[in-house]
């Protein structure tokens, strides 16, 4: 029997969110402890590790766990896992970081971390069967060669949950879960982007919203590589895309502060457990999932979810082929849709966009929607000044 208690929500990978975030009452028991600075990508992690985003994490990994999910893509005791979320400190910093350690900021406290184990990082390893290469001029290849050699290893609390440059998009995942079930919605679908908008994003969401009752449009804003659309414009042109185009009751912005780390399909894999946490039933991942350059096939970032059962992923993966606008069919497409050969299709590529935003040149309205053209065009004339 269903009572109004019972949740149509996906249970949080492990079976509990886990949560945590508590305040710092009494700076006095801070007193004394070694301060670790958390670069960017160390703080989204904290924070997306306190507030149950990456349930059942409750810290950094262990060592056993690191090789389990780099060899088996799975924690060492088999739950579904992808990415090691780890917190690299040089070598020579290692002696300082035993027992309790005080989290800063620019030097503020945020956080405590527990260290129950120091290791060092297999970084020719994680590089190869993490990011399937070792080539230095991957960029997160490039962020992990650069980070220490040790990683330490423990549990976290958070003081307070950061709520960044879009405190009104900014939802912990105990937040959007309550959203959804206000909204009263049986099914959900997240969409993870990088990226702004373009029609064939839109096309995806909105071919998934015939099918389910909400969208949960989950822009990544943490760090991402220098020529990627930075998040602030991005989040301008949600907001005038979703104003005008989508329906209101049915779709929700909420921003998701990871850094991007570019591994394709294990990263595919992070971003689709992850918004399981944040509550939604299904995820969308179309073509070269958290790609860069030609590291990663076209589907290699849906084929890979074969690793597991479906009850063990417990969200559905909504698999889209490569979809473009085709000038002959008038509308967007895949090759699923569409008869016609290549000559009949618009496609630009992220370079080609950008190359067009930098000389001031209007992007097509069947690759792009003149609101969200505007603010990007406004976005790169201004930052060219
Ligand atoms: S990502 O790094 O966040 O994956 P992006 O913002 O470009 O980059 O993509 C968001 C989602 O849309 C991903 O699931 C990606 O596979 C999908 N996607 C982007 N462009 C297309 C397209 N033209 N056709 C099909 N899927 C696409």
């Amino acid at each position: 029997m269903i009572t109004v208690t019972d949740s149509l929500l996906p249970t949080p990978l492990g079976g509990t969110l886990i949560n945590r975030v508590r305040p710092l009452h009494d700076a006095s028991e801070l007193r004394g402890l070694p301060t670790l600075e958390l670069t960017d990508r160390a703080y989204a992690d904290l924070e997306l590790i306190a507030t149950g985003a990456y349930s059942p994490l409750t810290g950094f990994l262990g060592e056993a766990d690191y090789l389990a999910v780099i060899h088996t893509l799975r924690l060492d005791n088999g739950t579904p896992w992808s990415v090691p979320i780890t917190l690299p400190i040089p070598r020579e910093d290692a002696r300082t970081y035993r027992g309790r350690v005080v989290l800063t900021r620019s030097g503020a406290p945020v956080g405590l971390l527990d260290v129950t184990e120091q290791y060092d990082a297999r970084k020719a390893l994680e590089a190869r069967e993490v990011y399937r290469t070792e080539d230095a001029a991957h960029p997160g290849v490039a962020a992990l060669y650069a980070a220490g050699d040790v990683n330490l290893a423990g549990d976290v609390t958070l003081f307070d949950v950061p709520r960044g440059a879009f405190p009104h998009h900014h939802r912990t995942p105990a937040e959007v879960r309550a959203t959804i079930e206000a909204r009263g919605w049986r099914s959900s679908v997240a969409f993870q982007t990088r990226n702004p908008i373009h029609r064939a994003h839109e096309y995806l969401q909105k071919v998934a919203l015939e099918l389910v009752d909400g969208l949960l449009l989950h822009p990544l804003v943490g760090t991402t590589k220098g020529d990627d659309v930075p998040a602030d414009v991005r989040v301008r042109a949600y907001e005038v895309l979703l104003e005008k185009y989508y329906p209101h009751t049915r779709t929700l912005l909420s921003v998701y502060p990871a850094a991007m780390r570019y591994a394709g399909p294990r990263e595919a894999i992070l971003h689709a457990l992850s918004r399981r946490n944040y509550g939604v039933t299904h995820f969308i991942v179309g073509r070269d999932h958290a790609g860069v350059g030609s590291y990663y096939g076209t589907y290699d970032a849906q084929e890979i979810f074969s690793a597991y059962t479906r009850e063990e992923l417990g969200v559905q993966i909504l698999k889209f082929e490569h979809t473009f606008y085709c000038r002959t069919c008038g509308q967007l497409v895949s090759p699923r849709t569409c008869p016609h050969d290549a000559a009949h299709h618009l496609v630009l590529s992220g370079t080609k966009v950008r190359e067009k935003l930098r000389a001031g040149e209007h992007l097509p309205a069947e690759f792009t929607r003149p609101e969200v053209a505007e603010v990007l065009r406004d976005a790169y004339l201004a930052a060219g000044d």
